[in-house]
């Protein structure tokens, strides 16, 4: 079902057929537009431009919802199991049991690391960024896992998708230890995907970090929040990298570099970064608006705001009410919970903020609870890629089978020199 859309230019005028997607969503398809009118359109943050069509996740960012398959995400938080929205993410439905349990069997297979990358992690500086270290090791597992991947093969993709996400959680459990002089703990084949990184982040030789099941469900939940979000910035890269059929690892790692950015994934670190220092009193509440609202301040209250969402983001809502229940679990007062809860309360009361629809964003409230995990701040963006790769994966895989994708290479609008002609160094 499309309709149609005019443009008129000069004495020219052209109809552009319109998309109109399942929920209602419309737009004008302009792929032959360049070639019927030599014009092209200029978008910079591509924030009007759809880029593909996707069925993976739909997102209404007026009214606050986040679907994965059509699923909306409140209905995860019961009994949350991060490997099953996995597999929902990547194969388009929810598994059977047999399927999931084949899964996560593959996921306990594959947690191993290969000896030399544990020697090349060893080798890596110990005060390296975590994410620098990830998405290096990530990109180097296409050295251990050279052999092509049969995408059409379900089973061999099922495989690849399951080594990828088991390795990384361990990889990024090697990065801490590595950062804090601690031998490599092995995975415990005994024990479950979250449960396991606690284990591999946490025991020490001869004693095992005992993991219990209000920490592993609030970590499932935590990977299950971050496990994919459409088109923004990092599995846009995975799909750029993907479309020039680079593999699977190297499209990741990229994802992960861009992951990294303070804009985007490493705002969970800013946020905490931002609370402890109201905390020891560097800053109040008020300052922080205030240099938020300075725009001679490159200084942004991180956590709030969203590309999309201009409306409370429906993962920060259930991440607020998740801390509650963590830290009386963990029997833990902090002090940067009851500051965010008064940073969030000033804000929404601020015309700065209301007037641009800047709500809390999923990043605001997940550091207090991984704080209340033990997991180290710099640690807190890593854990984002850990619940996000089933997202990249996914958006990887459905813009690989798609048989329209091509490699993604946009325009520009010129504003350099017109032409002018080489000075030899003696006429300068
Ligand atoms: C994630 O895209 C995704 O889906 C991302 C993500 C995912 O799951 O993958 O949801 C994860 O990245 C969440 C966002 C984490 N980043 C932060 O919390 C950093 C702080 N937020 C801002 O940097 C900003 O809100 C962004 C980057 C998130 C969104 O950037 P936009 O779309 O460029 O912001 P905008 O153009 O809509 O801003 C509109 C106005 C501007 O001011 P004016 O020019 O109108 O005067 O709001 C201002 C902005 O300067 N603004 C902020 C602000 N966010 C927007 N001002 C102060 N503090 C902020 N946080």
């Amino acid at each position: 079902m499309s309709d149609k859309a005019v443009l008129h230019f000069g004495d020219q005028q052209i109809e552009l057929p319109v998309l109109i997607g399942s929920e209602g969503e419309k737009a004008v398809d302009i792929s032959r537009l360049r070639d019927a009118t030599g014009l092209t359109t200029y978008d910079p943050s591509l924030s009007n431009t759809a880029v593909c069509k996707s069925a993976v996740t739909f997102i209404d960012g007026d009214l606050g919802i986040l679907r994965y398959r059509g699923i909306p995400i409140e209905q995860f938080t019961q009994s949350p199991n991060f490997l099953e929205v996995a597999w929902l993410l990547i194969f388009g439905r929810l598994p059977k049991q047999a399927e999931l349990d084949r899964f996560s069997g593959r996921l306990t297979n594959n947690a191993l690391l290969h000896e030399g990358m544990i020697d090349q992690i060893q080798h890596m500086p110990a005060n390296g960024a975590p994410m620098a270290l990830l998405s290096a090791a990530v990109s180097s597992l296409a050295c251990y896992h050279s052999q092509p991947l049969a995408m059409s093969d379900d089973d061999a993709f099922e495989e690849a998708a399951a080594r990828l996400i088991s390795k990384l959680r361990t990889i990024a459990a090697c990065t801490y230890r590595r950062s804090v002089g601690l031998p490599f703990i092995y995975p415990d084949p005994k024990l479950r995907y979250g449960a396991n990184f606690l284990h591999m982040m946490f025991s020490i030789p001869y004693k095992q970090f005992e993991v219990t099941p209000e920490i592993e469900e609030a970590l499932n939940l935590i990977f299950i929040l971050h496990a994919d979000h459409e088109q923004n910035c990092s599995t846009a890269t995975a799909r750029v990298v993907g479309s020039s059929r680079a593999n699977m690892y190297a499209s990741c790692s990229a994802a992960i570099g861009a992951l990294w950015g303070p804009l985007h994934g490493g705002a969970n670190v800013e946020v905490v970064e931002m609370l402890e220092r109201i905390h020891h009193g560097g800053l109040s509440p008020e300052d922080c608006l205030k240099a938020a609202k300075d725009k001679a301040n490159p200084f942004k209250l991180f956590g709030f705001g969203h590309r999309v969402y201009k409306n409370y983001d429906p993962r920060a809502k259930i991440l607020k009410a998740c801390c509650d229940k963590v830290l009386g679990q963990m029997k833990v007062k902090d002090p940067l919970l009851d500051i965010a809860r008064k940073l969030e309360e000033i804000a929404l009361a601020d015309s700065y903020f209301v007037d641009r629809k800047l709500y809390p964003n999923v990043d605001f409230y997940s550091g207090i609870i991984l704080r209340s995990l033990g997991i180290p701040t710099d640690m807190f963006t890593v854990c984002f890629a850990i619940g996000r790769l089933p997202g990249w994966i996914s958006q990887w895989r459905e813009q690989h089978d798609d048989p329209t994708s091509k490699i993604l290479r946009p325009r520009q609008v010129y504003i350099g020199n017109t032409k002018q002609d080489y000075v030899p160094m003696e006429k300068r």
